[in-house]
């Protein structure tokens, strides 16, 4: 009998459930005998000793199902060890929660700070599998996450739509796009997109040449420039104060976000007309693609295989077209962003994109 617990922690995605059901199925169709719980809302749920038993049919028709049939919540990292308000261990709670069910392994579907927590556990001595979720695709070990392509998809359908109201209006678009400190989904969806100037954290901008390069259109005779902006993106003036100066110069903002300020001084140094499109969580939101579908199933049934020969502490990640175990201590801690001297730059530099720089 193997007994195995899950949970989903952080922002969710799409293919969450695709991922789960990879995992499910890949256990329940061995010879193993295998019970299976589910921690509701993430780490909370393994704090609290909240789950339910998962039956085979808690898993039918869910591979094209958006969201996470047994929650999420953020439970940041770096609180972990801290009581909570009642003075509860949070961690000696996850450690009792788990040998109280007898479990053999905890899977736990999650990106950054959940790869953290995850860690902490495999060090506290749980036996974990862990999948990389994010639409970010910012997690260290992987190529890929799963939940990126169909955010891409859903981003790049924004600037498509995009495309026709300001090719009618002769008007200047920013689409902002998510992705928190990295833009692997800002050139992905950008390119996809054809969006002219693409702004990304890894390459700080000066709105100088963002101007120059929209005047560079008019002056072609294009008579409407969209820019696909990650929520990241950083000035040059921006990226040369330190961590702390940054966090206030963001929080003395009179902008909801970067777009808004680079719209504004846009139109203040240019005259030109400018309009902000946020398409925010539906990036997270709905079904995934195909793309997503088969990848996190594919991880799912990797995830089960290690679970079957009893080897843990690994991520099922990606790597140049390959399905790996990689070592939890590796990923822990570590942030993939998109490198500026990559090819994928130059092309799209090459392709006539702006990068503000
Ligand atoms: O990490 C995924 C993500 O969607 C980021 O792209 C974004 O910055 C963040 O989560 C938004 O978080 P929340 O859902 O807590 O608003």
């Amino acid at each position: 009998m193997i007994r195995v617990g899950m949970l989903t922690s952080g922002g969710d995605c799409q293919a969450l459930n695709a991922a789960m059901r990879g995992v499910a199925k890949g256990l329940l169709n061995s010879k193993e005998q295998v019970e299976l719980f589910g921690f509701l809302d993430g780490y909370k749920g393994l704090i609290y000793g909240k789950y339910r038993v998962l039956e085979a049919s808690d898993f039918s028709g869910i591979l094209t199902k958006g969201g996470t049939i047994l929650g999420s919540s953020r439970m940041p990292f770096k609180n972990m060890r801290d009581p909570d308000e009642n003075g509860l261990d949070k961690v000696e709670a996850m450690k009792h929660n788990y040998h109280k069910l007898n479990l053999d392994c905890l899977v736990v579907l999650g990106g950054n700070g959940t790869h953290k927590t995850a860690n902490l556990l495999r060090e506290e001595g749980l036996n974990v599998v862990t999948l990389p979720k994010t639409i970010d695709n910012d997690l260290w070990g992987t190529d890929m996450t799963f939940g990126f392509q169909s955010a891409v998809d859903i981003a790049t359908q924004c600037i498509d739509q995009i495309h026709t109201t300001a090719a009618s209006h002769g008007r200047v678009f920013i689409v902002e796009v998510m992705g928190h400190k990295v833009g692997f989904l800002t050139l992905n969806a950008g390119m996809a997109g054809g969006a002219d100037i693409i702004l990304i954290p890894e390459i700080p901008y000066d709105i100088d040449k963002v101007i120059d390069a929209i005047k560079l259109r008019n002056e072609r005779g294009s008579k409407f420039t969209i820019l696909a902006v990650a929520e990241g993106a950083i000035s040059k003036e921006m990226a040369k104060l330190s961590k702390k100066e940054y966090k206030k110069a963001m929080e003395n903002s009179k902008y909801p976000s970067v777009s808004y300020e680079i719209a504004d001084l846009i139109q203040k140094k240019s005259g030109m007309e400018v309009r902000v499109t946020v398409p925010g969580h539906t990036q997270r939101g709905g079904s995934p693609d195909s793309y997503d579908r088969v990848f996190a199933s594919r991880l799912g049934a990797e995830a089960a295989k290690l679970i079957l020969k009893g080897e843990y502490g690994y991520m099922v990640g990606y790597v140049n077209r390959e399905v790996v175990k990689v070592p939890l201590e590796d990923v822990a801690g570590k942030l993939k962003m998109v490198d500026p001297d990559s090819s994928i730059i130059e092309e799209a530099k090459m392709l006539g994109i702006s990068f503000g720089d």
